[in-house]
């Protein structure tokens, strides 16, 4: 089943361009390049706030639509890790939209989490990958993820088909408010229907990544760092490596550097750092120089055009990806981050498709 890979996890990488182009398909209509969402017996100019919830990597899908959500439609979005969101007596406003994301559709703490929403009179909507799972069938509004089985512990390809999936959303919720103009509509479609194709740019650099692997694979601690939608992937990429190599990594938002993480920068501890050029991209290189003048050794992961402005010896490494739309920069740049913590982790010889202490669906609270 595995085909010519060696792990479900590599696998499951190299499909994404596949599944994620399938996602689409049932979210975007292409001859009227709108979106097309299932039906449903509530409008979404109704809706006065939304509530994102789910955990780990799924939650990071979820702060990453955080920012198209506000951007886009300009509805105030309120997220928490589920187990957080249970226990702190949320305030649900009456008619809210209360928006999980999960890949298995059983995680206990999302599903108690939905239930108690249910119960505090909000709409559930559900974006999940297993059609038959507890999350579907209690949802209002079901927005499936098309990724297909995921069996790596690590979840990759249903993170992207999430974010494909979310993107959609924000897009439809855009429009029913009245914040999107049928062109915006139409231009936001044309983005997303070009992430298949970039996300297969991003796998080119498979090898590069592979050989760059073993710079990362010696070090005791790994810091990632990103700004705005490049922060969650920071946070993706961070827990991406720990899970699968047992790297401790943590990832920051760049700008959070100075007060108090860059206190751990030496020679010894590498830095990678997501910066896509674009509006976010000067400030977050004058963050990876903060950390390069302390002796920090950079992995910078960007586009030809950010590698160029930001050439530097004192970098360790790069990875180039495609020059890609900002609407379609999370999908495409988590690739880099799920591969260099695939090949780490190849690299330690850990168990990659089940590592230790870990379940794939979180079924305990
Ligand atoms: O099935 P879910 O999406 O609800 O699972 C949530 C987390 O348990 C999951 O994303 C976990 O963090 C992954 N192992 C991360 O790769």
């Amino acid at each position: 089943e595995k085909g010519n890979h060696r792990h479900y996890m590599q696998k499951e990488i190299f499909e994404q361009p596949l599944v994620v182009a399938q996602t689409l398909q049932s979210y975007l209509r292409s001859y009227e390049q709108q979106v097309a969402l299932p039906d449903m017996d509530f409008s979404f100019a109704d809706v006065p706030r939304i509530t994102i919830v789910a955990c780990g990597t799924s939650f990071y899908a979820g702060m990453v639509a955080k920012y198209w959500l506000e951007q886009f439609a300009r509805v105030p979005v309120e997220l928490d890790i589920a187990s957080e969101f249970r226990y702190r007596q949320p305030v649900l406003e009456a008619g809210g939209l209360a928006l999980f994301i999960s890949q298995s559709g059983e995680t206990a703490d999302t599903l108690a989490a939905l239930r108690h929403a249910r119960a505090e009179g909000q709409r559930i909507a559900v974006v999940v990958n297993v059609p038959t799972s507890s999350m579907a069938r209690e949802a209002d509004l079901l927005l499936p993820t098309r990724a297909g089985p995921e069996i790596g512990v690590a979840s990759t390809k249903a993170f992207t088909c999430q974010l494909a999936v979310l993107a959609a959303l924000a897009a439809k919720v855009a429009r029913d408010k009245g914040r999107l103009t049928e062109a915006e509509e139409r231009e936001i479609v044309g983005h997303l229907s070009e992430a298949p194709a970039a996300m297969n740019a991003a796998l080119a650099h498979d090898g590069d990544i592979e050989k760059m692997a073993p710079l990362i694979a010696r070090a005791r601690d790994v810091l990632y760092l990103g700004r705005g939608p490049d922060y969650p992937m920071a946070m993706e990429g961070a827990l991406k490596l720990k899970e699968i190599s047992y790297i401790h990594a943590e990832g920051y938002a760049a700008g959070e550097m100075k007060h108090g993480p860059i206190a751990l920068i030496d020679e010894h501890v590498p830095v990678i750092v997501i910066a896509p050029s674009g509006p976010l991209f000067e400030k977050t290189v004058s963050n990876m120089q903060e950390v390069q003048a302390r002796g920090g050794k950079v992995v910078l992961i960007s586009d030809a055009e950010g590698l160029a402005a930001a050439a530097d010896d004192r970098l360790l490494a790069t990875i180039e990806m495609p020059k890609v739309h900002p609407l379609i920069v999370p999908l495409t740049y988590a690739i880099p981050v799920q591969l260099l913590a695939y090949h780490v982790a190849v690299a330690k010889g850990t168990d990659v498709d089940q590592p230790r202490n870990l379940a794939k669906s979180v079924t305990v609270e």
